[in-house]
């Protein structure tokens, strides 16, 4: 069987990693996302369980060439979509189309003329549509002569954990804290702190990332029809496992006691309250934290952040004036830091005066940003620190 994972712009390298960690086979990847195969049940299951970077997965139903809409219709009447649809289910369509089919409304629109006239023609009952709560999402997307319909494993988007209680116009998608998580290569022995934590999305998702590591998308799976009737006769009947090994130290700073409430709000829906504190105030409180977290001097912590860069919160200049205090502030801390950031604006990432180790570009809310990762003040391996700047 052929899958299709789809993920944001940028992201497709991380979302390799965890197609080879749960060893299903790649068969094609383009930007928004990797086709692959597999004949494990347990493989698959794995993947969709843990996947934090894919936001949907869908089993590739069909595989058409297509030259233009009346093909299109014409392939679609010979599938035998009542082996997948009946009445007592619910369905939806969505489509991006291109090339052969420029419409992609227009393209959907007889695909869902083809799947109706078909039961017709057999004088079966037409199955409700819902575009809102359906029980079966399909999924038609075309490229050249290529028309490929799917079906979605998850009735929603696997990054939506449900936990968000309001969003705030700068809050960060939780797919991209994930994304920063994993680029950032952070350990769950290593503190990790974030300074401009705001509603503290990056925190909940590395809180939620140790405790449910192995399953972190049970609860959104179970509620969809097509994963329940793709692992039916699995032995698998388990609750969402805890972890039960030492939890991470996670904290939060910002100065906005609003955000704070957010955070705290949020953390308490994903369940993951009694792993965050949240504490109140500048960065600059940052070297104070790490004394009363009482964090050994010569242990490396990790700091994943989102600051503000200008755009929604506050002016270009003051994130500059920003970008250019947290870096020496970094520096004059003098402990072996590994520090990733995401930023909309790229042009100011030259006011950390840090060296970089590794970026990765990718688009947040329709911008161009990056996500970087800095070591500060390394230790060589014999344990005396470097400098990198
Ligand atoms: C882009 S938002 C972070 C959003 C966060 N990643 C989330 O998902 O909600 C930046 C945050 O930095 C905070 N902030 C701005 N200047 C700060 C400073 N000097 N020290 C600490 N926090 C600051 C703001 O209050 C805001 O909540």
């Amino acid at each position: 069987m052929e899958f299709h994972a789809s993920c944001g712009e940028g992201l497709v390298g991380l979302l390799e990693t965890e197609v080879l960690k749960s060893n299903l086979k790649i068969q094609s990847k383009n930007r928004g996302g990797i086709f692959f195969s597999t004949k494990s049940p347990s493989s698959l299951r794995h993947f969709l369980e843990s996947t934090q970077i894919s936001s949907k997965v869908g089993l590739v139903l069909c595989n058409w060439n297509v030259n233009d809409y009346d093909d299109l219709y014409n392939e679609a009447t010979q599938f035998p979509w009542e082996d997948i649809i009946n009445q007592r289910l619910s369905f939806r369509l969505e489509s991006k189309t291109k090339d052969n089919l420029p419409d992609s409304r227009f393209a959907m629109y007889r695909l869902k003329d083809a799947i109706l006239d078909r039961f017709r023609d057999l004088e079966i009952p037409f199955p409700d549509i819902n575009k809102d709560n359906a029980d079966l999402g399909l999924y038609l997307r075309s490229y050249m002569d290529h028309a490929v319909v799917e079906l979605y494993l998850s009735k929603d988007s696997l990054t939506k954990k449900g936990y968000r209680t309001k969003a705030g116009s700068a809050t960060l998608r939780e797919n991209l804290a994930s994304a920063m998580i994993e680029f950032s290569d952070w350990k769950n022995d290593t503190p990790l702190i974030d300074p401009f934590c705001g509603q503290g999305t990056i925190l909940i998702q590395a809180a939620l990332k140790w405790k449910h590591s192995k399953a972190i998308n049970k609860k959104i799976l179970e509620e969809s029809y097509v994963f329940q009737q793709l692992f039916l006769n699995s032995e698998d009947k388990e609750k969402m496992e805890s972890n039960t090994s030492k939890p991470p130290l996670l904290i939060g700073l910002d100065e906005s006691e609003e955000s704070l409430e957010l955070a705290r709000n949020d953390a308490k829906k994903a369940g993951v309250e009694d792993l965050i504190h949240w504490e109140l105030g500048e960065f600059q409180r940052l070297e104070d934290i790490t004394k009363q977290y009482k964090l050994p001097k010569d242990i490396a912590f990790a700091i994943i952040t989102d600051p503000p860069f200008g755009n929604r919160l506050g002016s270009k200049e003051d994130a500059k004036n920003l970008y250019s205090d947290f870096g020496k502030y970094l520096k004059d801390m003098q402990a072996e830091i590994n520090f990733t950031i995401i930023t909309g604006d790229t042009s100011l990432l030259g006011f950390l005066k840090l060296k970089k180790e590794k970026e990765m570009s990718l688009k947040n809310s329709g911008l161009s940003s990056k996500i970087v990762n800095y070591l500060v003040h390394p230790r060589k391996p014999n344990g005396s620190q470097t400098t990198t700047h």
